[in-house]
Order: C-alpha cells, then sequence, then structure tokens
C-alpha cells in the first residue's frame, strides 16, 4: 500500500493551479445517461473517483474518450444503456449512486447497488429514493441493491427535501430533466457544483429555474444537444492549499479560481491573520504573523463547507488560543482527530463539537488517513511537524486530490510518495 512521507518545517512558496471540481464533474459524468448526443466535458480532475465513474459509464454501454493530457472527456452513448450498477463499482465511490435518477428518467428501471459505508457517518439515501417514489417509481431494496422501476415513467411534482443534500438534489434533479411536466424542488443544496451541474443541463437543453434561495423549477424535456463544457475549479482543493501556506508561513499563487465563489472560506481565513489578495481568476496567500483563533460551524453553501473541516482544524492547533468548530453536515467526521493528536495536538470532542487547543509543537509521526479530507488534513499536518511524517492508506487522498505531492514539492515541500 503506498505511503506519503513528509518532513516537515519547509515554508511553501510559489504557484499551485487548481484542478476542475471532483464533486462537479461526478454528477456531470452521471447526467450525460440523458444524451445521445456528443458530449465533451474539459477540465477533469484526474482523480480516481473520476476514473471510477468513467468505468462505471463505460460498463453501462458509453463509448468515452478520455484524453489525460487535455483532461478533456468524450462521451457518445449507444441508443441504449443497460441499466445495471454494480457493488464492484460504488463501494468505494458513494457518487456512483446518481446515475439512479438519468437511468430511472431515461429507461424506466435501473438496478443500482446501494453505495458502500464511510467512515464519516452512516449517509443514507432515504432523501434521494422518497423523492424518486414521489415521482412514481416503485423502489425495493434487495440483497444491497436499489431496484427500481416507473413503468410509466417518471412525472414532475413538488418535492420538498427535508434536509438539505447535495446529492439528493442532483439525483433529483437529473431525473426532473427528463420526467414528464414539471418538478418542483424546495429546500435543495445549491452548491457551486450544484450550479455547473445546472449550467451544463441547460446547455444540452434541459429547462431548469432557480426559484428563491433553495428552489428549482424544471420542464421535463426528452430533446437533447451535442455540447462542449468546462467544469468548475476544485473549490475544496484551492481551500486546502490556502491553509498550506498559511501553516507554513509561506506564499502561493493560487491559480485558476474564481475567488467570489469562496468569499466565506476567504473571509474566515482573514480573520485568522491569513493575507490574501485576490484577483479575477487568482489569489496570493501568504501568512507571516501568528494565527487567531475562531469558532466555525459547517453548513451548506454559502457556509463554511465540512470539506474544508478537518484542514482548517490543522491550522487551529498554531492559533494563539482556542478554537472550536461545529461539525453540522456529518455525524462522524472527526476521524482524523486521533490522527491530529499522535501528532501532539491537543483537541476535545464533545458530539458534534471540537476544542482545539492552539499553540501546538506538532512532532512528525506514522499515520492512518480514513477519509478523503482527513487524509489530507494529514497530509496538511505533516507539512508543519517537526522531522518525518507518514501518512498511510492514501488511496483516500488519490479519490479527490490530483497529484498533491508534486504540487507541493513544487513549491518546496519535502514530500514523496513510497511504496
Ligand atoms: C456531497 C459531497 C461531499 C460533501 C457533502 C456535503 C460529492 C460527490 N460529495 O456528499 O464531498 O461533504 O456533499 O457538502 O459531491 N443524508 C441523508 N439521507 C440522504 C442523503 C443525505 O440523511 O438520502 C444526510 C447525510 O448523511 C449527511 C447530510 O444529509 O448528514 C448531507 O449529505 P449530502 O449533502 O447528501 O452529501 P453527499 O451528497 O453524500
Amino acid at each position: 500500500m503506498q505511503k506519503l512521507e513528509i518532513n516537515g518545517g519547509k515554508k511553501l512558496s510559489g504557484s499551485i493551479t487548481i484542478s476542475g471540481s471532483k464533486n462537479a464533474t461526478l454528477p456531470i459524468l452521471a447526467s450525460t445517461i440523458l444524451t445521445n448526443k456528443k458530449v465533451v466535458i474539459k477540465n477533469i480532475p484526474l482523480v480516481k473517483d473520476v476514473e471510477t465513474m468513467v468505468d462505471l459509464l463505460k460498463l453501462l454501454g458509453s463509448t468515452i474518450k478520455l484524453d489525460k493530457k487535455k483532461k478533456k472527456i468524450e462521451i457518445i452513448n449507444k441508443e441504449s444503456l443497460k441499466t445495471f450498477a454494480p457493488y464492484r463499482l460504488l463501494k468505494t465511490m458513494r457518487a456512483g449512486v446518481l446515475v439512479l435518477g438519468a437511468l430511472l428518467a431515461k429507461y424506466k428501471n435501473a438496478k443500482v447497488s446501494l453505495p458502500g459505508g464511510c467512515a464519516i457517518g452512516s449517509r443514507p439515501v432515504d432523501i434521494h429514493l422518497n423523492a424518486l417514489k414521489k415521482m412514481g417509481a416503485n423502489i425495493k431494496i434487495k440483497d444491497g441493491y436499489i431496484i427500481a422501476s416507473a413503468k410509466n415513467g417518471l412525472k414532475g411534482c413538488l418535492i420538498t427535501f427535508p434536509k438539505v443534500s447535495v446529492g439528493a438534489t442532483e439525483n433529483i434533479l437529473i431525473a426532473a430533466c427528463f420526467a414528464q411536466g414539471k418538478t418542483k424542488l424546495r429546500n435543495c443544496a445549491l452548491e457551486p457544483e450544484i450550479k455547473d451541474l445546472i449550467l451544463f443541463l441547460q446547455k444540452l437543453g434541459c429547462k431548469i429555474n432557480q426559484i428563491g434561495k433553495r428552489g428549482l423549477n424544471i420542464l421535463g424535456v426528452r430533446k437533447t444537444e451535442s455540447i462542449s463544457h468546462q467544469v468548475i475549479f476544485d473549490r475544496i482543493e484551492a481551500g486546502t492549499y490556502i491553509i498550506a501556506a498559511a501553516l507554513t508561513n509561506g506564499i502561493l499563487k493560487i491559480k485558476k479560481i474564481n475567488p467570489k465563489v469562496i468569499l466565506t472560506e476567504i473571509e474566515l481565513l482573514k480573520k485568522m491573520g491569513v493575507k490574501i489578495i485576490k484577483k479575477k481568476n487568482y489569489i496570493i496567500a501568504s501568512c507571516s504573523k501568528k494565527i487567531k483563533n475562531i469558532n466555525i460551524i459547517t453548513e451548506p453553501y454559502p457556509g463554511f463547507p465540512t470539506d474544508l473541516q478537518a484542514q482548517i482544524m490543522v491550522l487551529m492547533t498554531m492559533a494563539n488560543g482556542t478554537s472550536t468548530i461545529k461539525e453540522n453536515i456529518f455525524e462522524n467526521r472527526f476521524m482524523h482527530v486521533s490522527e491530529l493528536r499522535r501528532l501532539g495536538a491537543k483537541i476535545e470532542i464533545k458530539n458534534n463539537k471540537a476544542t482545539i487547543y492552539g499553540n501546538s509543537k506538532l512532532k512528525g509521526a506514522e499515520l492512518m488517513a480514513t477519509d478523503l479530507r482527513a487524509s489530507v488534513s494529514l497530509v496538511l499536518a505533516g507539512l508543519v511537524a517537526k522531522n518525518k511524517t507518514i501518512v498511510n492508506r492514501i488511496y483516500h487522498l488519490d479519490r479527490g486530490y490530483e497529484k498533491i505531492e508534486k504540487k507541493l514539492s513544487l513549491c518546496g515541500a519535502k514530500i514523496k510518495r513510497i511504496k
């Protein structure tokens, strides 16, 4: 199993180009099931989850050309795709369940594995399934599979989600594009990645309007156009590298982004003492002073993202006082804490609240990565810890961070992949 070895204490300095967003690419890829016209998707991040989604679409029968150099995917679907998504491909990537809405809306049936368990909580798909039932689907769970059919096709209706869910909003939005009549979705998640999916679907010919802050009205269509789309930047990757600059008292130019999309994170990091200069499509992040303590709550966009919680916690261990984090999205997203403690961090957990005592002097140790964002927080901690840190089980990291060791070592970090 591959590991990362980091020798901490190096100031980072240089430029990092941010990749396309994994969390936008995955639903966009799933939604291509709807069309038989040629689709070109650019700025694809070369990460494992995207590879897995491509494998899933290929298995369903899509013809896919992936140009890794140009980070571009071309997709053409045959008249008819298979409607079976096996456990083998969904066990490592929860977003595989996003093919359910598209398959059911287009082919009136689908058998899709329930996604695998996850270290950050039980992560059910009840909200997805209840919404599809409301649209007329018949759904049974058998032997770990969702078996869904809609003999007369899905029908538009009013769906008010009981909770803001990124995946459920995406799945039902995609399904509604091919349902009969109008679907009104309320209490939707509207993260930038979902806005990017909406843009993609609108280009395809789907009729989608945003209503108020969390509403979407979708008029079903069955005709699509051949299109090209450029995926939005990965705002979590951008936030991670801003934190890396601050942690190491370095200076990084974070390129190929739109700072307007990450204003919450920028304002919060500024309050902590990070210096951020915003330009149209890049920012410069640096830090030469002591980090200030702060209290944060994770929330759906435009709130502070849960996907950046583990990373900011590392920065809080360096602050001049005590900080707190209230994790409001996932029930068990503090898996990184026990590993950070092994480096010397002082963190207490009570229910969904973490108290982080600042002024820590982290010392390198051997660590185990548990999930995607936890893994990257351990890498960040390794960058600032004294001596050597080894992060094991980095396949989690490879699911979502493109060439992390290359991007960091080009800016002066001592980090390498070892077998
Ligand atoms: C997506 C992101 C993930 C991010 C999360 C929250 C992708 C591929 N993944 O995950 O990186 O951390 O949004 O921003 O885009 N829930 C239910 N029932 C459901 C669905 C969700 O109870 O049917 C709960 C979840 O357990 C969680 C909360 O709702 O507590 C939010 O989850 P959701 O927004 O659906 O996250 P994902 O789409 O899985």
